[in-house]
């Protein structure tokens, strides 16, 4: 495969601590399924052979990276959108049986097959918006059999398109109703048979929980985590959307990729998120939904210095969002982030709340080639303007995924 050279190019490169790390005037050299080099465009004229885009001043930035989603699913809940709107919360929809139980009836019901046909319009809406690397939650099945289908889904999805999917495996994400008042047998069953089960296949790249009033305890979630661990396997939860469990605490004491939701976590223990690297994953598109008014501890979480993610949240009751570009505008407008902030959130914070930020997330030196050229010159657009899609071209691990369709030459 010949190396492209991208030249005239405003580089984002989202390396180092905070900012855009911009670079004007830059090139960039593509090799294999690699960055090979940057510099600026003048240095790149000693370069031969190598195929050249010129980008005429636009924007790069690294690929973006959904890293919270919940997008294979069957049915939808706009009934449910209904009845809020009337009045009823998401908790009490929950406890009648709906929520994420309807999802679980509907997704149990649907083939492996149905269940891709439902996802490929939510997912070619991310591609179309410069995703080059998603994490795909299971959750929806709740027994070891529905659960690999959902699984299976995820990775066919890989598959089929050029893009790297992060499968999770969310067997304690409700209690099924063949379990009712049997909590604690269902957790069971997720330790002792569903999960191993999951990365006996190969289906599983992470392990999440919801830890919630509606969900699981933390001492559940301690039980699913210690078999999690010994599989070798990252860990993730869903903490504090709802309520303050202490479920964040938990979860990054054992060190956990990730503590996504955190609405209700409270500022002073946001420090333990510090002592173990672990990242917030900021998820406005549910704030939005549930009309939720409690924010997440977002000053404390600067303060510690602690990366936060932000993601879509992709799900049929909380957060029916299949925009990235949209929750970028959301965390800012929702959550007062920065527009650098909220890059930082799709790009290399997001691949360190999926345990990827060796390999992508930034415009840097031997990381993979996921890229994504812009029709705009500066990077706050991106989460400025609602509704428009700026993405001119698309390259994931070095191949062109959408190719630039203007001012490229050879
Ligand atoms: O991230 N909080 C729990 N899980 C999902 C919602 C799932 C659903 O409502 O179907 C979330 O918000
Ligand atoms: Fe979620």
């Amino acid at each position: 495969m010949p190396q492209t050279l991208f030249i005239n190019a405003r580089l984002a490169t989202l390396s180092g601590d905070s900012g855009y790390a911009l670079i004007d005037d830059a090139a960039l050299l593509v090799g294999d399924d690699k960055i090979e080099w940057l510099g600026s465009t003048e240095e790149a004229r000693s370069i031969a052979g190598a195929e050249r885009v010129d980008c005429t001043g636009r924007l790069i930035t690294p690929g973006l990276i959904d890293c919270h989603t919940h997008l294979v699913y069957g049915g939808d809940r706009a009934d449910e959108f209904e009845l809020r709107l009337e009045g009823a919360s998401y908790q009490e929809i929950a406890q009648q049986g709906g929520g994420i139980l309807s999802t679980v009836h509907a997704t149990r019901a649907a083939t492996e097959a149905e269940l891709l046909v439902q996802a490929i319009p939510r997912i070619e809406q991310l591609l179309a918006e410069g995703v080059t690397t998603i994490e795909i939650k299971s959750g929806y099945g709740l027994d070891r059999d529905n659960e690999i289908k959902m699984l299976r889904v995820a990775q066919r999805l890989g598959k089929i398109y050029p893009l790297r999917v992060q499968k999770t495996f969310l067997g304690a994400h409700a209690l099924p109703p063949e379990f009712e008042g049997r909590a604690d047998d269902y957790i069971k069953e997720v330790c002792e048979s569903m999960l191993p089960a999951a990365q006996a296949q190969g289906l599983v790249d992470a392990v999440d929980i919801f830890i919630e009033s509606i969900g699981f305890s933390v001492a559940q979630a301690e039980r699913v985590f210690a078999v999690a661990t010994g599989l070798g396997l990252p860990l993730k939860a869903h903490v504090e959307q709802l309520s303050d469990q202490g479920g964040a605490v938990m979860a990054a004491g054992r060190s956990a990729l990730s503590v996504d939701h955190i609405e209700y976590l409270q500022a002073n223990d946001v420090a333990h998120l510090a002592a173990n690297n672990t990242v917030a994953v900021l998820l406005p598109g549910a704030f939005y939904v549930l009309r939720e008014t409690q924010l997440p501890p977002i000053e404390a979480l600067r303060r510690h210095q602690i990366p936060m993610a932000i993601a879509t949240d992709a799900n049929p009751g909380s957060s029916p969002v299949n925009s990235l570009l949209l929750i970028l505008n959301m965390a800012c407008t929702l959550f007062r982030l920065t527009p650098a902030e909220a890059l930082r959130g799709v790009t290399i914070n997001a691949a360190k709340a999926l345990g990827l930020d060796k390999q992508t997330g930034s415009l840097e030196v031997g990381k993979q080639a996921d890229l994504v050229v812009w029709d705009i010159d500066r990077p706050s657009q991106l989460a400025y303007q609602i509704g428009i899609n700026s993405c001119a071209g698309v390259m994931q691990a070095g191949n062109w995924r959408k190719p630039l369709a203007t001012g490229a030459a050879t």
